[in-house]
């Protein structure tokens, strides 16, 4: 059966997810970082120029991710970079997910904000200490550039528009009872309840974002931990011209008929129904009324005109 290609704007690309570094600190068990040793880089500015550039030129209003397949805090240009980010894409929303071990110093979250970060989510995979430890420096975190939203606190999102955005949000990641996924075949089946392979569902991933690794290769997907399937090359071609590669095309079109028989999509569990997710704990006890309280007085805010905080 031959199946239609499937060409895409670029400019409406929702999601740019970008391999900031190469590695990650740690090695968690359900996770594939360090199976598939590469060196220990950091994304060359000249090609976080290339990508600003190009992005900069649509002005770009979806998602940066810099936590693709990394500890995006592995950087040591990392404050500069979301810097940059903000500054060009004043549109964009610009965020990252850490395991939270560079951030001993709670200090550094707040430099974070202070260049641009519109949100961060803390995983922390190791105890309820750790998760009460980052809770109490979140609480007690005072940037300089403002206030930040605390998403466990108030269990609210802003009002603002995204780009605006101030929000740490803190995940407890550790115990049992998790249903993970098994980034497309990486790592052991990790569900309670295992499903057949491949599955019969499409996939947006191919169709919204962007992936691309440290060196500037274009993945297919986020779960390409060996770049197993890449689409293009940034560093000899524009983000235009990989959008409508004829690989990912291909992808994209046996994807919308529910065909996962493909490298990398046919070991992959991702879209099946997944019965529990790691939880994020409220850190206080307050939290329900003080959400009540928050809802209430934006309300009013609006009413009145101003602005929310
Ligand atoms: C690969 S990590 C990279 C960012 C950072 N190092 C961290 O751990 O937060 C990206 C996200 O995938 C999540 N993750 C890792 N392994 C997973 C799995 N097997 N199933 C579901 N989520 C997973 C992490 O918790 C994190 O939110
Ligand atoms: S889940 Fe995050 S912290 Fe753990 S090994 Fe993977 S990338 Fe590193
Ligand atoms: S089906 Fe899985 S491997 Fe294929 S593009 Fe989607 S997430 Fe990636």
């Amino acid at each position: 059966m031959t199946t239609p290609a499937v060409q895409m704007d670029w400019t409406k690309l929702e999601q740019v997810e970008i391999q900031i570094a190469s590695w990650c600190n740690r090695s968690c068990h359900f996770c594939p970082s360090g199976t598939f040793p590469t060196p220990k880089e950091g994304m060359t500015l000249e090609m976080v120029e290339r990508i600003m550039v190009q992005l900069e030129s649509v002005s770009f209003a979806g998602t940066i991710g810099l936590h693709l397949m990394c500890e995006p805090l592995m950087h040591k240009k990392i404050l500069e970079i979301v810097q940059q980010f903000r500054t060009r894409l004043p549109r964009a929303f610009i965020r990252m997910e850490s395991n939270g071990d560079a951030l001993k110093n709670i200090e550094r979250l707040g430099w974070l904000f202070d260049h641009g970060l519109n949100e961060i989510l803390i995983n922390c995979y190791d105890s309820p200490e750790q998760f009460q430890r980052l809770n109490r420096g979140v609480l007690g975190l005072r940037p300089a550039s403002g206030p930040i939203w605390y998403w466990n606190l108030w269990r609210h999102n802003p009002t603002l528009p995204k780009p605006q955005w101030r929000v740490v949000r803190v995940r407890a990641f550790f115990g049992t009872g998790f249903s993970l996924k098994n980034w497309a075949g990486h790592v052991e089946h990790q569900r309670p309840d295992p499903v057949a392979l491949p599955l019969k569902l499409g996939c947006d991933r191919p169709f919204a974002r962007m992936h691309i690794n440290y060196l500037g290769q274009v993945l297919l997907c986020n779960m390409d931990w060996k770049y197993e399937v890449v689409v293009g090359d940034l560093r000899i071609q524009t983000m235009a011209e990989v959008w409508n590669a004829p690989l990912l095309q291909e992808y994209r079109s046996h994807l919308l008929v529910k065909d996962r028989e493909m490298a990398l999509c046919r070991l992959c569990d991702s879209g099946a129904p997944a019965p529990v997710q790691p939880g994020y704990p409220p850190a206080d006890p307050w939290v329900f009324w003080r959400s009540r309280w928050l809802t209430w007085t934006r309300w009013l805010q609006r009413m009145l005109g101003r602005p929310a905080r």
